[in-house]
């Protein structure tokens, strides 16, 4: 049999296999780069970008836990002038798509931003984190809200004709309604999950673990929340959907797929193996091989239920 075929299609992003980084895991690229060959996998995203620097969260602000971890990082990022200027032109001599991921404190800012990154070079799309703090609705997270999520996604539509990724929150209470309220704003695809909001705490001191006292919660922890909200997203659009959450190995993105997801993103498991994500490549390879299946999208949405 001829070698089976990973490419996929996103939403007009062209991948050569379904496998990407996730935001935040995999810095802005170069830190991975020493470790393997980055135009092995289908697309990097990278660090959640602002308009200005942002210096993130007072420490502690990471803490293990069991099967996963806490991060209250807060989005630090150089900011997307410095950006554009220090680490886009590494990333421009890869063959592999980037995709930037932003967030705003505000509507207007979001929309700045997309504005701005329709004018660089070498950008595949743009991931949109809806699951960061809305100041002006008192701190509640854009994307917990479906007519804030559809006004969030409308403002960056109408300012970038690149392929547009809204990456929803699970802190809500039905994962459809956000859905199908930003592919009716106009994204091309969703992607899921981010952290689920979650604590630890010390019982000597008596104190919240992280500084922030609450963060988000990833790893293979939240692998079945992750599924089981991939499987609904699949349902409820007709836009391509990325699964995001827990994904080590690749018989754990196998899942992802068969519930219907068209790409997966690997997080937290790039800090125990930074390699995991190209050999998630390679294990999908080998599952089609041995599995005498020719092409990746005979897995996609396959459940049988
Ligand atoms: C330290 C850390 C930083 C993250 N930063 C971002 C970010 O900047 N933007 C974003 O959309 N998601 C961010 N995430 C969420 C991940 O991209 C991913 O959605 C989540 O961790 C679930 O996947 P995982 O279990 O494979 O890590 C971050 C996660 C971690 C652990």
């Amino acid at each position: 049999m001829e070698k089976p075929n990973l490419a996929v299609n996103v939403g007009g992003i062209s991948m050569k296999n379904p496998v990407m980084t996730a935001s935040g895991t995999f810095g802005y690229g170069q830190e991975f780069a020493p470790l393997f060959d980055l135009s092995r996998l289908g697309a990097l995203v990278i660090k959640g970008l602002s308009l200005k620097p942002a210096p993130g969260n007072p420490p502690p602000r990471t803490v293990e836990t069991c099967g996963g971890m806490l991060n209250a990082v807060g989005l630090e990022n150089v900011g997307l002038v410095a950006f554009a200027e220090n680490k886009l032109p590494f990333l421009q001599s890869l063959d592999v798509a980037v995709i930037l991921n932003i967030y705003g404190h505000s509507i207007e800012e979001y929309a700045e931003m997309s504005e701005r990154i329709e004018d660089l070079d070498g950008i595949a799309g743009i991931e949109v984190n809806i699951s960061c703090p809305n100041i002006r609705a008192g701190g509640v997270a854009f994307g917990t809200d479906p007519k804030i999520a559809f006004q969030v996604t409308k403002a960056v539509r109408e300012t970038t004709k690149l392929p547009l990724i809204v990456k929803l929150s699970p802190n809500v209470t039905d994962i459809a309604i956000i859905a199908r309220s930003v592919e009716d704003a106009g994204a091309d695809v969703v992607s899921l999950i981010n952290t689920i909001t979650a604590m630890a705490v010390d019982v000597k001191t008596r104190r919240p673990k992280l500084a922030n006292i609450t963060g988000g919660l990833s790893g293979p922890a939240i692998k079945p929340i992750a599924l089981r909200m991939v499987w609904n997203a699949a349902q409820a659009v007709r836009i391509p959907v990325i699964g995001v959450g827990g994904i080590i190995d690749a018989s754990d993105a196998l899942e992802f797929f068969i519930v219907g997801a068209r790409a997966i993103q690997v997080g937290t498991a790039n800090f125990v193996n930074p390699r995991a994500s190209v050999e998630i490549v390679e294990g999908l390879d080998a599952y089609l091989a041995e599995n005498n299946i020719s092409d990746i999208s005979q897995v996609i949405g396959s459940l049988r239920t």
